[in-house]
């Protein structure tokens, strides 16, 4: 089994990042659960992504005509599409996460790869049947958080059936409470890797 991390935890607390704490939480529940497993770590905020532009689009367009799904441009969609489950981390800023991630998304989101058209809407074609997104933010959580939503609605689109999240909310509010709220959110993050597999093992 692969589990493709998708490490987005940029943060001026460099190490201490909560997000990354909370995702390390996870991770290391998940390692001690399933020893086999193979973990892949993507960093999009170290890999200098240029968001699409017309040019961008239409040179990728020609590759996908003509089913070029090889070229490196297709590379990260190619890993996202085969991984047999996602873990994503990012912090929660201006109402979602950083503009890279959104990046990120241009790359893996791929027609003809990673979901495609048919008649009646979008259909995914990505293996993996669950994804987590992980995030902490400074204000309380909120029902309608966008980037949950989003990561929510993005595992629809690429046909990934079962989708989870743990926001480590309310963590700028009273910095006295902030590590009892942090610790919780990695206690969820823990119980929820340890049963972090899908039907292929
Ligand atoms: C650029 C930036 C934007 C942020 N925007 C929000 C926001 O919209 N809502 C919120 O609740 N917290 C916001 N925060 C606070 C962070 O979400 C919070 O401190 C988080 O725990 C940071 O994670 P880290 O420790 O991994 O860096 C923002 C922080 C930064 C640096």
């Amino acid at each position: 089994m692969k589990l493709l991390f998708v490490e987005c935890c940029i943060s001026q607390r460099g190490g201490d990042s909560r997000t990354l704490v909370l995702a390390n939480a996870f991770l290391e529940a998940f390692r001690e659960s399933y020893p086999d497993a193979e973990i892949e770590t993507v960093r999009p905020g170290e890999m200098n992504l240029r968001p699409f532009d017309r040019d961008m689009l239409n040179d990728r367009d020609a590759l996908a005509g003509i089913g070029a799904f090889d070229a490196p441009v297709f590379d990260l969609a190619r890993q996202f599409r085969g991984a047999d489950a996602v873990v994503v981390a990012a912090p929660f800023w201006d109402l979602s996460f950083p503009a890279v991630l959104r990046t990120y998304i241009e790359y893996i989101s791929a027609n003809g790869l990673t979901y495609h058209y048919e008649a009646d809407g979008c259909h995914g074609d990505c293996r993996a049947e669950r994804l987590v997104y992980l995030t902490s933010g400074g204000d309380a959580e909120r029902e309608d958080s966008l980037g949950v939503l989003y990561w929510r609605q993005l595992c629809g689109m690429f046909g990934i059936g079962q989708f989870d999240y743990v926001f480590a909310g309310g963590l700028d509010l009273d910095p006295a409470g902030a590590p009892e709220l942090l610790a919780a959110a990695c206690d969820l993050a823990r119980k929820l890797a340890r049963t972090f597999k899908g039907t292929r093992g």
